[in-house]
């Protein structure tokens, strides 16, 4: 072997391939061609397009609703007092199930209770939803707050933009390396200046198994670092970019400029006045904390992303089905897709509502009616 290829081998290992695959996979249109070609498929109008569209780039908007503050105890609302309500914890302090409830019947007042409950158990699954549509989806969304629209994500149409579509199929198998916990742990779109608040999901096809969804209480995250440490992360903000930035490299279209934001690192929901973790990874789209130096940043970001990851007192998970309405408060929870479902299809629609812009800790204590807490250190609350 002469110096040149001795050379050359050492750059290339053999048997040894760097890919960034993320993207391709999550996004690929090719992944949908089988369903696409199936006549008989019933939501092939519902199938991930990628068109090359540009939109302008969002403005900031303030005074957005939050329908949970119209409500002092969801829990001695109309909704509960229904008589064919049956309704069960996932967890002390995440997640609720809901029964025996037809969501396309909910009065303003009950949508405003769900959103009480939303920021308070951070996600509310609506079971046996039979006949509830898409376009159900929207209406009930809509109430939240103005719909989102995803700037990278598979969408239906140009008309349909505020829906997000989720699939993956029998052509594509998740690439090897492609784990939930160490990449997938996220919360939507935080480079927005104004994030998705409410987020609803349902499965169009859901596997026999897999695929589940799993969550985590930013408000768990928080109470579980020490005080000292709670007292310092209050004060920092971060600033989030997009992980599309890696799908220009694979040729993808990105239907608004790449954007980034500075939000609280502890943010404070304006309902609860919780406390709750607003960081995940530096390897998904918290770049870094202002103000401090890269080390501590990384170090920090990535502990309380770690403690989201790996505390399974602040967890639930979901098992989907085709009945099955999923929202959670974005604002309160993470969340991370598993991909262990292949050879069979996945089909889902999501559809967002924007929110004010996170609250910090200091903003908090001026404009919210109560002084900013933990969860843990409510003792007001009833659960
Ligand atoms: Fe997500």
């Amino acid at each position: 072997m002469d110096d040149k290829s001795s050379a050359q081998s050492l750059r290339q290992p053999v048997g040894v391939e760097y890919v960034n695959d993320y993207h391709n996979y999550l996004y690929s249109s090719s992944a949908s061609d089988t369903a696409r070609q199936d006549k008989e498929y019933k939501y092939s109008d519902l199938l991930p397009t990628y068109p090359n569209i540009l939109w302008p780039p969002l403005k900031l908007v303030g005074d957005l609703p939050e329908p949970g503050l119209q409500v002092d105890d969801w829990r001695a609302g109309q909704l509960f007092k229904r008589s064919e309500i049956h309704s069960s914890d996932m967890s002390p302090s995440l997640g609720t199930e809901i029964s025996n409830v037809d969501l396309c019947t909910l009065t303003l007042t009950e949508k405003n209770e769900l959103g009480a409950m939303l920021a308070e158990r951070g996600l509310v699954v609506f079971r046996g939803q039979l006949n509830f549509t898409v376009d159900d989806q929207v209406n009930l969304v809509r109430h939240f707050g103005p719909l989102y629209k995803h700037p990278s994500a598979g969408i239906p149409s140009d008309d349909l933009s505020h829906i997000r579509v989720l699939y993956q199929g029998s052509e594509q198998k998740a690439p090897f390396g492609f784990t939930s916990s160490i990449k997938q742990w996220h919360h939507d779109s935080p480079y927005e200046q104004n994030p998705p608040g409410i987020v609803s999901m349902q499965l169009l096809c859901a596997p026999p198994s897999g695929g589940d969804t799993v969550f985590s209480s930013g408000y768990d995250t928080y109470d579980a670092l020490s005080p000292g440490l709670q007292k310092f992360v209050d004060t920092l903000h971060a600033e989030h970019r997009p992980g599309s930035i890696d799908a220009l490299r694979d040729d993808l279209h990105i239907r608004r400029p790449n954007t980034s934001a500075v939000h609280p690192v502890i943010c404070v929901h304006p309902v609860t006045g919780w406390k709750t973790t607003y960081v995940t990874s530096t390897r998904y789209s918290t770049y870094g904390i202002l103000g401090l130096p890269q080390m501590e940043s990384e170090m920090l970001i990535e502990y309380m992303g770690m403690v989201a990851r790996t505390n399974v007192d602040a967890q639930v998970r979901l098992r989907w089905d085709e009945d099955t309405i999923a929202l959670w408060d974005n604002r309160c929870v993470f969340h991370s897709a598993t991909f262990n479902f292949w050879p069979h299809r996945r089909h889902g629609v999501l559809v967002s509502a924007i929110s004010n812009k996170p609250l910090s800790v200091q903003d908090a204590q001026k404009t919210l009616s109560k002084e900013p807490t933990s969860r843990g250190n409510d003792t007001s609350r009833v659960s």
